[in-house]
């Protein structure tokens, strides 16, 4: 048994998330949540929202709410749809959470005393027309490394450069669209990455197991031009952790707060805190997931994001954990994901583009996305959903080949032998051969999720559907029952227990369908199956069950259609 602490990136708060959104960081976190606690490991699964910064001013100011009666019905709101989407996290906190204040304020002040931050009189934009400093996303304009006319202020999303709101050319507000802007002094903190460059670099070097999507991105900005210089880590905004030194003001510092990204990672480590508080754990509870010097020093420590994070927690954050010179956890493995377009061009919460958590459960449920989604996740390139992908995956996988499965062997046996395992025979030679190919399967599929190489871990689990729909072909039980019933039930006992199976190894791609699968074999014996013999021989002779409704309905034309339809316009 392993222990594994487990972070998605925290989704900002400035409204429901988009399914590419999900799909890069909370939903195949949470596979790899629920595969490896169901290998007995003992998981800790952290996620929650990101609050600060000009993202959640914006939309607050839009919905026309104060800043923090937003951030909280927002939360509310997301975490009710992570629910739905049976997220499986241990806890999803507040990036504004006090617990987060305290340790944003107190890394400030470990990396001031050691020597990593630096005092700047740093050049802002000022907007006449809108009376005030635009930082990052306040601030629109062309990037000056890939002439994207749409770049932000703190980000590319063209080609994830991290820029300075006076990087960017032809600039102009966000709020009011006006380009009557000046350039005006004031004194902000800097990070001092650079003087961290070669400690991260030989922590990168070190990574040789990472996927190339994670290092290649930390190497670009490591080693090209000025992707590794010291950033301003304050804003001045009023929503925000105030800029303190541990817990002493911080002179010349005044009104100000810390930048979203220096905060937003800090509470993954916040959130532990707010977990143990309410578990009514004590603090050393969440440091032995944290502190080298407490107890973690055998986590596995694994981070999910999409590709545009990855700068964020391959070089800031380490830097900051670095450079406080304490023993605290950094990331043992980054799982990164390429974008999910939609139908042809890319889902977009400012444009209202694609289809968003909150409609997708409404139109089907959890299993449905869940599935589709992971089997299709942009691991290794950019990957699109289209209605009729969707249509054909759903209807393929779950419904043909799994949903189909099930009904026939348990609608089978309700007819021949009526509602428990039958009794007799052995296990006949097409019994044996299904036996060590799901073994050796069972293996290759296990080495996938450990691997988190998520669609070959969905593709080998449909492999192992499919070869139990091969099985009921050429052993054929509906013949045998004519003149070998008993070989008939040994095929019929041996196919049911392969439902339980399969209803333990597909659990972290479909949670629902798993418990409703248990639920009609009448057990709870959801151990995963070490021994494929013995785990498909644990339903003994007489064991009851019942026929369960229609696992998954297949997606029919005239919906597809409809969907389609319904969602190519732009959300309101
Ligand atoms: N809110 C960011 C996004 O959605 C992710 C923040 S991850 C963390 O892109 F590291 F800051 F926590
Ligand atoms: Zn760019």
């Amino acid at each position: 048994m392993s222990r594994i602490l487990i972070t998605s990136a925290i989704p900002y708060i400035n409204g429901i998330k988009h399914l590419g959104n999900l799909v890069g960081s909370q939903l195949p976190a949470d596979l790899f949540a629920r595969y490896m606690r169901a290998r007995g490991n003992e998981v800790l699964f952290l996620c929650a929202t990101d609050e600060h910064g000009t993202p959640a001013e914006l939309a607050a100011a839009k919905a026309e709410m104060p800043v923090d009666e937003y951030c909280q019905q927002m939360h509310r709101t997301q975490a009710k749809l992570a629910a739905g989407f049976r997220l499986s996290f241990d806890h999803f906190g507040r990036s504004s959470s006090p617990q987060n204040h305290r340790l944003t304020q107190y890394f400030a002040g470990k990396l001031a005393e050691n020597g990593f931050i630096e005092e700047v009189s740093e050049k802002q934009v000022y907007s006449h027309a809108d009376g005030r400093f635009l930082p990052d996303r306040y601030i629109e304009g062309t990037c000056p490394n890939c002439g994207y006319d749409k770049a932000r202020g703190d980000q590319c999303e063209n080609c994830t450069k991290q820029l300075d709101p006076t990087d960017l050319i032809d600039p102009r507000s966000a709020i009011s669209g006006s380009t009557d802007l000046e350039v005006r002094e004031t004194k902000h903190l800097y990070l001092r990455q650079s003087a961290l460059k070669d400690e991260l670099d030989a922590w990168i070097d070190s990574k040789s197991d990472w996927p190339v999507l994670t290092t290649s991105i930390a190497k670009k900005w490591l080693h090209d031009g000025d992707g590794l210089r010291d950033r301003g880590i304050t804003r001045d905004l009023n929503w925000g952790i105030p800029v303190k030194k541990g817990e002493e003001e911080w002179p010349g510092m005044e009104g100000k707060v810390f930048y979203v990204w220096f905060d937003a990672p800090i509470e993954y480590i916040a959130c532990s805190a707010e977990w143990a508080e309410a578990q009514g754990l004590e603090e050393a509870d969440w440091k032995r997931w944290w502190r080298t010097d407490a107890g973690a020093e055998d986590v596995r420590y694994v981070q999910f994001m999409g590709k545009d994070n990855v700068p964020f927690h391959t070089l800031s954050f380490p830097a900051t954990i670095m450079g406080s010179r304490e023993p605290w956890k950094l990331v043992d493995y980054i799982k990164s994901f390429n974008y999910l377009n939609y139908d042809g061009g890319q889902f977009s919460t400012s444009q209202g583009r694609g289809v968003f958590m909150d409609q997708a459960l409404e139109i089907l449920p959890a299993d449905y996305w869940r599935w589709w989604l992971l089997s299709n996740a942009p691991e290794t390139s950019d990957s699109e959903f289209t209605w009729e992908k969707f249509q054909g995956g759903v209807n393929k996988d779950l419904a043909d080949v799994l949903g189909n499965f099930v009904s026939r062997v348990t609608k089978f046996c309700r007819a021949k032998f009526g509602e428990e395992i039958p009794a007799g025979g052995e296990l006949t030679e097409e019994g044996q051969k299904l036996v060590a190919d799901l073994d050796a399967r069972l293996k290759a599929y296990a080495g996938h999720m450990d691997a988190i190489d998520v669609r070959k871990a969905a593709a080998e689990l449909r492999a192992i559907w499919v070869a139990g729909n091969e099985f009921l072909q050429t052993a054929a039980p509906w013949t045998s029952f004519k003149t070998d019933p008993d070989r008939a039930a040994a095929d019929i006992r041996l196919a049911l227990n392969l439902i339980r199976v399969y209803a333990v190894i597909s659990a972290p791609f479909l949670p629902d369908a798993s418990a409703t699968l248990l639920e009609a074999l009448r057990t709870d014996a959801a151990d995963w199956p070490e021994d494929m013999e013995k785990a498909l021989s644990m339903l003994p002779a007489g064991h009851g069950f019942a026929v369960p409704d229609t696992l998954f309905a297949k997606i029919q034309d005239e919906d597809r259609e409809a969907w389609a339809e319904k969602f190519s316009g732009v959300r309101t």
